[in-house]
């Protein structure tokens, strides 16, 4: 009988480092906390320092994979200046993991710019490739054996629409198309006083367009130091489907290609895996209610099948990077994580190559323009505090865990 999940199959969880590390004040979203457009993060779960009790917890719940990124302005906090103490720090993250029997992956950017860069036009400004390309290769060699799986930028995507067209993110630049401003529809666009202008859109096709040449050039930069690193995209997936009708249908495809297969059928070639993130699907079409997370999302794990076979067609390994959900209460949290493994497991079962699964998040977060508010943890962290507790739902997950790495079949 053919096991659900393949011996060596990665199970952890997922963070990032402006999220859940703290003090840093010298990136692009630190000065837009001080301009007041955006929460303060401040310590957040005080990650940076308190990694090895984190570590520790990770290992008890069974994760055997954590994937975390590293603060590029940290590494490099004034142009071509790169601070070997936090390389240094981030090596005894990376040992820390290794002695837990825990395979780190290592994300080069997520989401925030140092503020020298930022200052630049960051990723407008067409030097940005090269710049990050020089920083991921310093971080890779530095690095030596201690990494192998290395994520250049999450979610290209996700990063463009909202600081370009929503203006809900760093640089705020709103967009609109004749008189409609575009927006999101959690009224961060409005919190942010963002300025709505048709030039937006030019930049957001700029950005876009720098962000394919960005991971190529890191790709191409972090082989030349290291030729075996696995190398990916951490792409997010917005499932779109229809409840039938021709209409419904052609709007499902037309927003999948430009959510999801415009961008990755430019960057394929300079992919040895791909990096899923699943939160989301909308069906056109559907009048049924569905419960709604924190984020107030449709709660539809089973969508990560989908997300997985519409990746299928890139012929790379595929790893969860993120799948997850927002719920303080924690009563829906358990059942959303069985679902969804066994949504991966009939992808696998259907030919997908998925090699791991890394439930976002390990511990609650800044959850960008919203605060602290949403909790995403199978850890609970007490701000105040800072006190860690494990939520009922991680044991669940602890469980999954175990008897898929048994072999377990549903058979
Ligand atoms: C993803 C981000 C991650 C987190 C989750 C909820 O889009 O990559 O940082 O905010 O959403």
């Amino acid at each position: 009988m053919k096991r659900d999940f393949p011996e060596g199959f990665y199970w952890g969880a997922a963070t990032a480092s402006y999220q859940v590390e703290g003090g840093i004040d010298n990136c692009d979203w630190a000065e837009a906390a001080r301009a007041g457009k955006v929460p303060n993060a401040g310590r957040v779960a005080d990650h940076y320092n308190r990694y090895l009790e984190d570590f520790d917890i990770a290992k008890t719940l069974g994760h055997n994979a954590h994937r975390f990124s590293i603060e590029w302005a940290r590494i490099e906090p004034n142009e071509g200046e790169f601070d070997e103490a936090e390389l240094e720090h981030y090596r005894q993250v990376l040992q820390a993991l290794q002695a837990r029997g825990i395979e780190p992956f290592i994300t080069l950017w997520h989401f925030t710019l140092p503020q020298w860069l930022a200052d630049k036009g960051g990723f407008e400004n067409e030097q940005t490739a090269e710049l990050f390309a020089r920083y991921a290769a310093k971080v890779v060699a530095s690095f030596g054996d201690l990494g192998a799986f290395y994520s250049t930028l999450n979610e290209p995507n996700v990063y463009a629409t909202h600081g370009y067209l929503y203006g809900a993110w760093p640089p705020f630049k709103r967009a609109k198309i004749a008189w409609k401003k575009i927006g999101k529809e959690d009224g961060t666009s409005e919190k942010t006083q963002a300025l709505a202008k048709f030039t937006h859109f030019f930049a957001y096709r700029r950005v876009e367009r720098n962000l394919v040449r960005a991971h190529i050039a890191a790709y191409k930069a972090i082989k030349s130091v290291s030729p075996e690193a696995q190398v990916s995209v951490v792409k997010h997936v917005h499932v779109f489907d229809s409840d039938g009708g021709w209409v419904n249908k052609k709007l499902a495809a037309i927003a999948s290609y430009f959510q999801t297969d415009r961008y990755m059928s430019r960057v394929i070639n300079y992919c040895d895996l791909i990096g899923l993130n699943y939160y989301r699907n909308t069906r056109f079409g559907e009048s049924r209610n569905y419960l709604r997370s924190d984020m107030d999302w449709k709660v539809y794990p089973g969508g990560i099948f989908d997300a997985l076979v519409q990746l299928q067609k890139f012929n790379k390994p595929i790893f969860v990077a993120e799948a997850g959900i927002a719920d303080e209460d924690d009563d829906v949290r358990g059942q959303y994580i069985s679902v969804q493994i066994k949504a991966v497991a009939r992808a696998l079962a259907a030919g997908v190559d998925v090699r791991g699964h890394m439930y976002w998040s390990l511990l609650d977060n800044y959850e960008w323009a919203l605060g602290t508010t949403k909790r995403f943890g199978l850890v609970s962290i007490n701000y105040d505090t800072l006190e860690r507790e494990i939520r009922p739902s991680a044991f669940v997950y602890k469980d999954l865990i175990e008897q898929y790495s048994k072999g377990k079949t549903s058979a």
